[in-house]
């Protein structure tokens, strides 16, 4: 047990109660997929919810062992307390959940015109292979630590539900040779891609992060699409409130797993890999929804910590109507771009 899931289990027991399952615990930045599950989860149990998933309260109720919390609330699980009474907390919860309907809407879009091959980096919990209504012939690759992927299957297991699309679980660490192993499990480079790297950037380093981007776009075919969550600075201990020493574990972890990500503005560093990226600001985005400002990105500090969602797509091959010519390549155009706008 760590700092984190030990300040979530009530008696210091994660032992299976009121029938949930017991299934080892990610540890390290595999925590932080367990953290994102429960502001998902949280998030659905709203009257005004932005999106209900219910497998997200699962995850939940098996990594604490009870599905009780105080009253009607979610068990407590490390920093995450569905109570109100930890700013940090309510902070992350809506930046977690808030930032979600943007890459459902990515999706959704990029899907709706005709590519059928989905690859999430740093998967997590994510549940939108069964949340969103993905076409027959979809396959999603979900790549992330053998600890993660392990956990989501002990949970979904015995109730998976129904899924229109093909789920393959790809179990490596993303600083290993990933390319090869999702190639293994059937990955086609030949067909355009909808890559979701959702949570996950700011957990590299530069080159590592140039090194990811380099290997996807080696195996990305034209008309492949982008998506991923992007820090413009490292986060600090000062940037979030402190309530007490569940708060000061999450802190820590957070801060001390931030390897800064590509340092390098979201649009210069996808044109250096070939791509032409759009951002989005997560606090318009929240504007936009109705939600208040986070904290942990209020706009209104020095040096504000920001979180930008970045959609880009590769440059299409034009042909020319003579067959001979070079092939070209023309800009992909907004609407191929910007996840918010309607599919063609
Ligand atoms: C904040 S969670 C986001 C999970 C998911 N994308 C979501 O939004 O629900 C970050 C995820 O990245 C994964 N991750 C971080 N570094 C990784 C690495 N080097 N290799 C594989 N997965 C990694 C963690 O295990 C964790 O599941």
């Amino acid at each position: 047990m760590n700092d984190l899931t030990a300040a979530a289990s009530p008696a210091g027991s994660r032992q299976a109660r009121e029938g949930v399952r017991a299934t080892a615990l990610p540890t390290g930045v595999g925590i932080t997929a367990l953290i994102t599950a429960y502001a998902r989860a949280q998030e659905s149990r709203r009257r005004d919810a932005l999106f209900v998933d219910p497998l997200a309260e699962s995850f939940v109720v098996s990594a604490v062992g009870t599905a009780a919390g105080t009253g009607n609330a979610l068990p407590r699980l490390g920093p995450a307390r569905d109570d109100g009474s930890s700013a940090l907390w309510t902070s992350l919860c809506a930046y977690l959940a808030g930032r979600t309907p943007f890459y459902d809407r990515y999706l959704e879009r990029a899907l709706g015109n005709g590519r059928r091959q989905v690859v999430m980096l740093g998967a997590g919990l994510d549940t939108r292979a069964f949340r969103l209504p993905l076409a027959t012939g979809t396959t999603v690759y979900e790549v992330d630590t053998p600890a993660v992927l392990d956990f989501k299957a002990g949970v979904l297991a015995g109730h998976e539900p129904a899924s229109a699309a093909e789920r393959v679980l790809v179990a490596i660490d993303l600083r290993e040779d990933w390319v090869g192993a999702l190639r293994q499990a059937g990955f086609d480079s030949g067909r355009p891609t909808v890559w979701l790297v959702e949570g996950l950037l700011m957990y590299l380093t530069a080159p590592q992060a140039d090194a990811l981007m380099a290997a996807i776009t080696s195996i990305s075919a034209p008309g492949s699409v982008f998506a991923a969550e992007y820090l413009n600075r490292r986060s600090r201990m000062d940037d979030v409130p402190i309530s007490d020493s569940g708060d000061r574990a999450v802190a820590e972890l957070l801060t001390s797993s931030d390897r800064g990500g590509p340092g390098v503005e979201p649009e210069a560093w996808l044109s250096r890999h070939g791509w032409v990226a759009r951002r989005s600001d997560l606090v318009e985005e929240l504007a936009a929804l109705g939600r208040p400002v986070p904290a942990l990105f209020d706009p209104e500090r020095s040096d504000p910590l920001r979180s930008w969602l970045i959609t880009a797509a590769l440059p299409v091959p034009v042909r020319d109507v003579d067959e001979d010519a070079p092939m070209q390549t023309r800009r992909p155009v907004d609407s191929e771009v910007d996840s918010s706008a309607t599919p063609e």
